[in-house]
Protein backbone atom coordinates (compact mmCIF):
# COMPACT_ATOMS: atom_id res chain seq x y z
CA UNK A 1 0.00 0.00 0.00
CA UNK A 2 1.34 3.62 -1.03
CA UNK A 3 1.04 5.86 2.30
CA UNK A 4 -0.69 8.67 1.34
CA UNK A 5 1.76 12.15 0.98
CA UNK A 6 2.24 12.97 4.99
CA UNK A 7 0.43 16.27 5.63
CA UNK A 8 3.32 18.90 6.06
CA UNK A 9 3.11 21.34 9.04
CA UNK A 10 2.65 25.02 7.88
CA UNK A 11 5.12 26.65 9.75
CA UNK A 12 8.36 25.18 11.60
CA UNK A 13 10.89 26.64 13.17
CA UNK A 14 14.19 25.46 13.39
CA UNK A 15 17.08 26.17 16.15
CA UNK A 16 19.95 26.09 13.85
CA UNK A 17 22.74 24.58 16.87
CA UNK A 18 26.15 22.78 16.65
CA UNK A 19 28.34 24.64 14.44
CA UNK A 20 30.88 25.33 16.42
CA UNK A 21 30.64 21.38 17.62
CA UNK A 22 31.06 20.60 13.92
CA UNK A 23 33.70 22.77 13.28
CA UNK A 24 35.85 21.70 16.51
CA UNK A 25 35.44 17.61 16.15
CA UNK A 26 37.42 18.67 12.73
CA UNK A 27 40.08 20.99 14.28
CA UNK A 28 38.67 23.42 12.57
CA UNK A 29 37.82 27.27 13.63
CA UNK A 30 34.02 27.79 14.47
CA UNK A 31 33.66 30.17 11.29
CA UNK A 32 34.40 27.07 9.14
CA UNK A 33 31.11 25.17 11.30
CA UNK A 34 28.97 28.36 10.78
CA UNK A 35 29.71 28.17 6.75
CA UNK A 36 28.66 24.92 6.51
CA UNK A 37 25.88 25.36 8.62
CA UNK A 38 24.57 28.25 5.86
CA UNK A 39 24.88 26.00 3.53
CA UNK A 40 23.15 23.58 4.81
CA UNK A 41 20.46 26.44 5.79
CA UNK A 42 19.73 27.39 1.96
CA UNK A 43 19.47 23.37 1.43
CA UNK A 44 16.95 23.12 3.82
CA UNK A 45 14.73 26.17 2.61
CA UNK A 46 15.12 24.54 -0.89
CA UNK A 47 13.57 21.49 0.87
CA UNK A 48 11.01 22.78 2.91
CA UNK A 49 10.28 24.69 -0.26
CA UNK A 50 9.53 21.78 -2.11
CA UNK A 51 7.91 19.89 0.61
CA UNK A 52 5.06 23.06 0.46
CA UNK A 53 5.51 24.44 3.62
CA UNK A 54 4.11 27.87 4.22
CA UNK A 55 6.56 29.22 6.58
CA UNK A 56 10.00 28.72 7.88
CA UNK A 57 11.19 30.59 10.67
CA UNK A 58 15.18 29.82 10.81
CA UNK A 59 16.96 30.98 14.33
CA UNK A 60 20.02 32.67 12.66
CA UNK A 61 21.52 34.97 15.80
CA UNK A 62 19.97 35.30 19.14
CA UNK A 63 20.09 38.28 21.27
CA UNK A 64 22.29 36.80 24.02
CA UNK A 65 24.66 35.50 20.93
CA UNK A 66 26.23 39.26 20.98
CA UNK A 67 28.18 37.64 24.00
CA UNK A 68 30.59 35.60 21.35
CA UNK A 69 34.01 36.75 20.78
CA UNK A 70 33.98 39.65 18.24
CA UNK A 71 35.81 37.73 15.47
CA UNK A 72 33.17 35.30 15.53
CA UNK A 73 29.86 37.60 15.48
CA UNK A 74 32.16 39.52 12.68
CA UNK A 75 32.26 36.81 11.10
CA UNK A 76 28.45 35.33 11.20
CA UNK A 77 27.44 39.41 10.68
CA UNK A 78 29.61 39.04 6.89
CA UNK A 79 28.23 35.48 6.31
CA UNK A 80 24.54 37.11 6.58
CA UNK A 81 25.48 40.25 4.33
CA UNK A 82 26.89 37.91 2.17
CA UNK A 83 23.84 35.13 1.80
CA UNK A 84 20.98 37.98 1.71
CA UNK A 85 22.89 39.63 -1.45
CA UNK A 86 23.77 36.57 -2.98
CA UNK A 87 20.73 34.18 -2.96
CA UNK A 88 18.43 36.60 -4.64
CA UNK A 89 18.35 34.72 -7.63
CA UNK A 90 17.61 31.60 -5.91
CA UNK A 91 14.78 33.00 -3.62
CA UNK A 92 13.63 34.50 -7.27
CA UNK A 93 13.54 31.22 -9.02
CA UNK A 94 11.63 29.52 -6.08
CA UNK A 95 9.47 32.23 -5.46
CA UNK A 96 10.58 32.77 -1.44
CA UNK A 97 9.73 35.39 0.57
CA UNK A 98 12.03 36.92 2.86
CA UNK A 99 11.09 38.64 5.91
CA UNK A 100 12.89 38.61 9.50
CA UNK A 101 12.14 38.36 13.07
CA UNK A 102 14.18 40.33 16.10
CA UNK A 103 15.38 43.79 16.67
CA UNK A 104 16.68 45.49 13.37
CA UNK A 105 17.08 48.72 14.86
CA UNK A 106 20.22 46.76 16.65
CA UNK A 107 21.83 44.91 13.30
CA UNK A 108 24.64 47.10 11.85
CA UNK A 109 22.88 49.47 9.85
CA UNK A 110 23.90 47.82 6.36
CA UNK A 111 22.53 44.69 6.88
CA UNK A 112 19.20 46.11 8.42
CA UNK A 113 19.17 48.14 4.85
CA UNK A 114 19.79 44.88 2.69
CA UNK A 115 17.45 43.03 4.56
CA UNK A 116 14.75 45.68 4.35
CA UNK A 117 15.60 45.40 0.37
CA UNK A 118 15.97 41.72 0.57
CA UNK A 119 12.30 41.64 1.96
CA UNK A 120 11.13 44.68 -0.21
CA UNK A 121 12.13 42.66 -3.43
CA UNK A 122 10.52 39.40 -2.39
CA UNK A 123 7.41 41.01 -0.98
CA UNK A 124 5.27 39.57 -3.77
CA UNK A 125 6.53 35.87 -3.76
CA UNK A 126 4.13 33.44 -2.86
CA UNK A 127 5.90 30.60 -1.86
CA UNK A 128 7.52 29.71 1.05
CA UNK A 129 7.92 32.63 3.78
CA UNK A 130 11.55 32.31 5.43
CA UNK A 131 11.60 34.34 8.47
CA UNK A 132 15.26 35.25 9.30
CA UNK A 133 15.55 35.77 12.72
CA UNK A 134 17.89 37.54 13.78
CA UNK A 135 19.24 39.36 16.59
CA UNK A 136 15.57 37.60 17.56
CA UNK A 137 14.83 37.05 21.47
CA UNK A 138 11.29 35.94 22.68
CA UNK A 139 11.52 38.49 25.18
CA UNK A 140 12.79 41.08 23.23
CA UNK A 141 10.13 40.50 20.77
CA UNK A 142 7.48 40.41 23.38
CA UNK A 143 8.94 43.84 25.14
CA UNK A 144 8.97 45.28 22.27
CA UNK A 145 5.27 44.19 21.83
CA UNK A 146 4.61 45.73 24.75
CA UNK A 147 6.23 48.93 23.84
CA UNK A 148 4.46 49.21 20.65
CA UNK A 149 1.06 48.88 22.58
CA UNK A 150 2.37 51.60 24.60
CA UNK A 151 3.36 54.18 22.21
CA UNK A 152 -0.24 53.39 20.48
CA UNK A 153 -2.31 54.24 23.42
CA UNK A 154 -3.15 50.39 24.02
CA UNK A 155 -2.04 49.91 27.72
CA UNK A 156 -4.57 49.26 30.31
CA UNK A 157 -6.32 47.13 31.83
CA UNK A 158 -9.23 46.35 29.49
CA UNK A 159 -6.99 46.40 26.34
CA UNK A 160 -4.07 44.34 27.15
CA UNK A 161 -5.40 40.92 25.54
CA UNK A 162 -3.42 37.70 24.23
CA UNK A 163 -5.25 39.37 20.86
CA UNK A 164 -3.55 42.98 21.05
CA UNK A 165 -0.21 41.64 21.98
CA UNK A 166 -0.30 39.12 19.40
CA UNK A 167 -1.21 41.69 16.77
CA UNK A 168 2.24 43.86 17.98
CA UNK A 169 4.44 41.14 17.72
CA UNK A 170 6.92 41.14 14.66
CA UNK A 171 4.97 39.14 12.05
CA UNK A 172 1.57 39.21 13.42
CA UNK A 173 0.22 37.46 10.24
CA UNK A 174 2.05 34.77 10.53
CA UNK A 175 0.58 31.86 12.18
CA UNK A 176 2.35 30.29 15.38
CA UNK A 177 4.81 27.61 14.88
CA UNK A 178 3.48 23.66 14.61
CA UNK A 179 6.84 22.20 14.98
CA UNK A 180 9.97 23.53 16.48
CA UNK A 181 12.94 21.59 15.69
CA UNK A 182 16.27 21.99 17.57
CA UNK A 183 19.71 20.09 15.79
CA UNK A 184 22.73 19.00 18.09
CA UNK A 185 21.05 17.71 21.20
CA UNK A 186 20.08 20.44 23.60
CA UNK A 187 16.75 20.09 24.69
CA UNK A 188 16.45 23.69 25.60
CA UNK A 189 14.31 27.00 24.04
CA UNK A 190 17.33 29.40 24.29
CA UNK A 191 14.89 32.26 24.36
CA UNK A 192 13.39 30.97 20.30
CA UNK A 193 9.79 32.04 19.82
CA UNK A 194 8.57 32.57 23.00
CA UNK A 195 5.37 33.31 22.87
CA UNK A 196 4.52 31.90 19.57
CA UNK A 197 5.53 28.09 20.93
CA UNK A 198 3.09 28.10 23.31
CA UNK A 199 1.54 24.88 21.40
CA UNK A 200 4.44 23.98 18.89
CA UNK A 201 5.52 20.48 18.91
CA UNK A 202 9.13 20.19 19.78
CA UNK A 203 11.53 17.69 18.27
CA UNK A 204 15.23 17.60 19.03
CA UNK A 205 17.85 16.28 16.46
CA UNK A 206 21.11 15.16 17.56
CA UNK A 207 23.13 15.87 14.62
CA UNK A 208 24.83 19.27 14.47
CA UNK A 209 23.45 21.26 12.29
CA UNK A 210 25.96 21.17 9.47
CA UNK A 211 25.06 17.43 9.03
CA UNK A 212 21.45 18.21 8.59
CA UNK A 213 20.20 16.85 5.27
CA UNK A 214 16.57 17.17 3.49
CA UNK A 215 16.48 13.34 4.77
CA UNK A 216 16.13 14.78 8.54
CA UNK A 217 13.90 17.10 7.86
CA UNK A 218 11.23 14.66 6.67
CA UNK A 219 11.83 12.06 9.63
CA UNK A 220 10.86 15.56 12.18
CA UNK A 221 7.88 16.21 9.83
CA UNK A 222 7.19 12.44 10.08
CA UNK A 223 7.68 12.70 14.05
CA UNK A 224 5.55 15.36 14.00
CA UNK A 225 2.58 13.77 12.26
CA UNK A 226 2.54 10.85 14.87
CA UNK A 227 2.07 13.43 17.32
CA UNK A 228 -1.43 14.19 18.84
CA UNK A 229 -1.60 17.85 19.49
CA UNK A 230 -4.90 18.65 22.04
CA UNK A 231 -3.99 22.42 23.20
CA UNK A 232 -4.95 21.13 27.03
CA UNK A 233 -8.29 19.98 25.84
CA UNK A 234 -8.53 16.06 25.65
CA UNK A 235 -8.58 13.57 22.64
CA UNK A 236 -11.62 13.07 20.46
C1 LIG B 1 24.61 27.77 16.18
O1 LIG B 1 25.78 27.06 16.37
C2 LIG B 1 24.85 29.07 15.46
C3 LIG B 1 24.67 30.26 16.31
C4 LIG B 1 24.28 30.25 17.54
C5 LIG B 1 24.95 31.56 15.70
P1 LIG B 1 26.72 27.32 17.62
O2 LIG B 1 27.77 28.31 17.21
O3 LIG B 1 25.94 27.67 18.81
O4 LIG B 1 27.38 25.89 17.80
P2 LIG B 1 27.76 25.17 19.15
O5 LIG B 1 26.52 25.14 20.01
O6 LIG B 1 28.86 25.98 19.77
O7 LIG B 1 28.21 23.80 18.73
C1 LIG C 1 20.55 29.26 19.92
O1 LIG C 1 21.74 28.58 20.02
C2 LIG C 1 20.69 30.42 18.98
C3 LIG C 1 20.83 30.09 17.56
C4 LIG C 1 20.84 28.88 17.06
C5 LIG C 1 20.94 31.22 16.67
P1 LIG C 1 22.82 28.93 21.16
O2 LIG C 1 23.98 28.04 20.89
O3 LIG C 1 23.05 30.38 21.20
O4 LIG C 1 22.05 28.50 22.48
P2 LIG C 1 22.61 28.04 23.88
O5 LIG C 1 23.66 29.04 24.28
O6 LIG C 1 23.19 26.69 23.70
O7 LIG C 1 21.42 28.03 24.77
MG1 LIG D 1 25.08 26.56 20.27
Amino acid sequence: MTPASPAVPGHIGIIMDGNGRWAKARQQPRAQGHLEGLRRAKRIVKAASDLGVRYLTLYVFSTENWKRAADEVGFIMALVRQYLKGELAFYRQNRIRIRHAGDIAGLPADIGRILREAMEETRSFTGLQVVLALNYGGRDEIIRAARKMAASGALDKETITEEALSRHLDNPDIPDPDLIIRSAGEYRISNFLLWEGAYAEYYVSRKLWPDWTEEDLSAAIAAFNARERRFGGISA
